[in-house]
């Protein structure tokens, strides 16, 4: 990625915002009852009538507007006509595209009352985020990310993904750096002021191996754990500042 003109930082700040307008009305219609194709579709709507586009929808071939991954579904979960109980947990994640310039963030929702382990997992996947965004400074690096969020995260008993992470964005939605939610202090690619990245670990509550699984009409896959144990994430879209970061999907 290059750094971005004053212009593209606007358009960058006015996607992440959309990004997360987005996502805080949907998370508003999550109950019991209510399917994922619903919630795609109110997604949908939101971000039409905003002026913008949902950039999954025909991304590599997606079929939908959002990703809704319950439970065991580790990540790029397809909304379907199944509707969501009680006690699920599900992380919803909306990208859009604004001005040409992509916003991408995501967060768990909870469905009725849910158990104390699946909000424990949530919690830590929040805040192995919020440790992965402190070490976003000028001249830090992508491995001093992910060290900070598998530390925080081993240290609380779960275990990240280390086959998907984060990455640069801007125009394009998955632009380099990769941003692996584990590494070394210091390694990896360096963080250059203006640039775009996200912060999105995804937390799991056993070592299981994780599974792939095709998404028809599409090259994209989606994951779930082996096992059927719990995965939960969050996720933000950052700016690299001279001085430290800007969170640009925080509300
Ligand atoms: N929003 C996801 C991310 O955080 C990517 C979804 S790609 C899709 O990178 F095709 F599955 F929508
Ligand atoms: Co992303
Ligand atoms: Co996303």
């Amino acid at each position: 990625m290059t750094p971005l003109t004053l212009d593209e930082i606007r358009k960058m700040e006015c996607a992440g915002q959309l990004a997360a307008k987005t996502l805080a009305n949907v998370g508003k219609y999550v109950r019991i009852g209510i399917t994922t194709n619903e919630l795609d579709s109110i997604a949908a709507d939101f971000v039409l009538s905003s002026g913008a586009i949902s950039a999954p929808l025909n991304y590599h071939g997606y079929p939908k507007s959002i990703c809704t991954s319950v439970n065991y579904n580790i990540c790029h979960g397809v909304p379907d006509d199944t509707p969501l109980k009680e006690g699920d947990i599900l992380n919803i994640d909306i990208t859009v595209i604004k001005d040409g310039y992509h916003g991408d963030t995501s967060a768990m929702f909870f469905v009725g009352e849910v158990s104390q382990e699946a909000k424990t997992i949530c919690a830590v996947a929040a805040e192995a985020m919020q440790k992965g965004i402190e070490q976003v400074l000028p001249h830090a690096t992508t491995g001093d990310i992910g060290f900070a969020i598998n530390k925080y995260v081993m240290k609380n008993g779960f275990w990240v993904v280390k086959e998907i992470g984060g990455h640069g964005i801007g125009k394009v939605f998955h632009d380099d750096p990769w941003v692996p939610s584990f590494g070394k202090k210091g390694k990896g690619d360096e963080l250059i002021p203006w640039i775009c990245l996200t912060i999105e670990p995804m937390i799991n509550q056993t070592a299981a191996p994780i599974k792939e699984f095709p998404i028809a009409g599409s090259t994209i896959k989606y994951y779930e754990t082996e096992d059927k144990t719990l995965s939960a994430q969050y996720e933000h879209t950052v700016l690299v500042t001279d001085t430290g970061h800007q969170v640009l999907t925080l509300l």
